[in-house]
């Protein structure tokens, strides 16, 4: 695959379906019918807040990655404590939002080194959020939190598939790029306002594209799923 800085990248871009649901159950019967074609599952705000560690754990359990979007934001030891509590989880992945600053940022990078340390772990991938893809922002702004998250140290940052491609002209250090805002036509926005195609997201360099709703709305997922893989 020919990433935006005109690197052949050796890794595929991975599809995570955003587990954005109210129920443990609807959670479950999404995870039963979707992996392992999908085999990264995004437990947000909602579901996490509904069920807990129980359904990391079932997705665990299941053999699939879990990508914890809790989008951390506090005072640096806070979010330290809270990273540490993820790595228990074991989850693949996590986010913080890079404008709680560098002090925040740097505390979260040390409190993984520690735990992977400590259990012996592989380090769960600390995502920085730049600005929500339901906003409207100017690029220069992502570039920013971008650099700033990225030069303390975190795995990598979410962004829209718009910035994706700048943020790989310009930071020139190996870093992983999730885009949400994936739409499977240009019609369909939802609540998002920077939306892209998941063939847009590929071409911009995207690791990870994540889906909720396309996916979770559709009469038959898994259709869409294989389609779209
Ligand atoms: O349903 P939809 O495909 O819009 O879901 C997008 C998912 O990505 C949601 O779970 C949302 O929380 C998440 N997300 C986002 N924008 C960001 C970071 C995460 O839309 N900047």
């Amino acid at each position: 695959m020919k990433r935006a800085n005109g690197q052949t990248g050796k890794r595929a871009t991975q599809l995570i379906l955003a587990l954005d649901v109210d129920s443990f159950s609807k959670a479950k019967y999404f995870v039963n019918k979707l992996y392992p074609k999908i085999k990264i599952f995004k437990v947000g705000i909602q579901l996490f807040t509904l069920c807990g560690p129980k359904i990391v754990e079932f997705i665990h359990k299941k053999g699939a990655g879990i990508f914890l979007d809790l989008k951390f934001f506090d005072i640096p030891n806070a979010v330290a404590c809270a990273v540490r509590s993820a790595a228990h989880l074991r989850v693949k992945m996590l986010t913080l939002h890079i404008s709680g600053g560098e002090k925040m940022l740097k505390a979260a990078v040390g409190s993984v080194k520690k735990q992977v340390h400590r259990l012996k772990i592989k380090p769960p991938l600390l995502i920085g959020v730049t600005v929500l893809t339901s906003k409207e922002t100017k690029e220069g702004e992502v570039l920013k939190l971008a650099r700033l998250g990225i030069n303390c140290g975190l795995d990598g940052v979410v962004c829209s598939v718009k910035e994706a491609v700048l943020l790989r002209r310009h930071i020139k250090k190996g870093f992983f790029i999730v885009t949400p805002g994936i739409r499977l036509n240009k019609i369909s926005q939802d609540d998002q306002k920077r939306t892209a195609t998941p063939g847009e997201a590929i071409k911009a360099g995207a690791d990870f594209i994540v889906l909720g709703r396309p996916i979770l709305e559709a009469k038959d997922p898994l259709r869409v799923v294989k389609e779209l893989i």
